[in-house]
């Protein structure tokens, strides 16, 4: 276990991901409203954005208008607002023992950049460990529903820059986060995201109340 990850003992890391339409942000606010009723010390936040820095980032990154926007400097891009984030927001809590919910993280980056921009796993997670002092979260919950299902929930005249991309990139990606689920098993848990809101926020609560015992 590495020092970063030691320091921030004290506080619960969180984090929600999951294709776009995937309803990770439900769940996330769902598990925030919970916890906070049981008069827990919880913060929730999102990627990209999450700061005043992250969410000026967040604007170039979902701008329809920037179609040139190269795979690198997209994921440049990510990985600046998570330095960002982890730094004035996620770390500082964590050090406070507050629990952060973070609506996406790492494996965001992983799976749209390192896999389905096709960047390589291996680089864009050095760099983000790099840009986090490799900051994990404790644990993840991986949102899984099939593209059609997804793509429902997300409005169309209102898609953004990422949510633009075809079919076979959302494929790409929820096969990626599938790898990463199993790679990183020890922290992700993949619950069906086709369920009601309600069945999956048992299931989320079932394994959050392991942590907090
Ligand atoms: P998200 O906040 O889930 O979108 P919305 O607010 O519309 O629900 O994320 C915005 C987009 O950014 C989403 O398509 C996924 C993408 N993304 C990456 O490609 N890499 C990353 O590291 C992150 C954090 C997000």
């Amino acid at each position: 276990m590495n020092i970063e990850k030691e320091r921030h003992r004290q506080g619960l890391f969180i984090t929600f991901e999951g294709v776009d339409g995937s309803g990770k942000t439900t769940q996330a606010n769902m598990l925030c409203s919970h916890l906070l009723q049981r008069g827990l010390e919880v913060m929730s936040t999102r990627e990209p954005g999450g700061t005043r820095v992250g969410e000026r980032i967040r604007e170039i990154l979902l701008d329809r208008r920037l179609r040139e926007m190269t795979a690198m400097t997209e994921t440049l891009l990510y990985a600046a607002d998570r330095a960002q984030h982890a730094a004035e927001v996620i770390r500082p809590a964590l050090l406070r023992g507050t629990i952060v919910i973070s609506d996406r993280f790492i494996d965001s980056s992983l799976a749209y950049q390192g896999v389905a921009r096709g960047l390589g796993l291996e680089g864009v997670r050095n760099l983000n460990e790099w840009a986090t002092g490799e900051l994990y979260p404790d644990l993840t919950f991986l949102l899984k529903v099939p593209y059609e299902v997804g793509m429902r929930r997300v409005v169309q005249g209102q898609r953004d820059r990422m949510e633009r991309q075809s079919e076979d990139f959302f494929r790409e990606v929820q096969e990626a986060y599938l790898t990463l689920a199993k790679f990183f098993s020890h922290r992700m848990v993949v619950l069906d995201g086709t369920q009601k809101p309600e069945e999956v926020h048992h299931q989320v609560m079932r394994e959050v109340d392991k942590h907090l015992s």
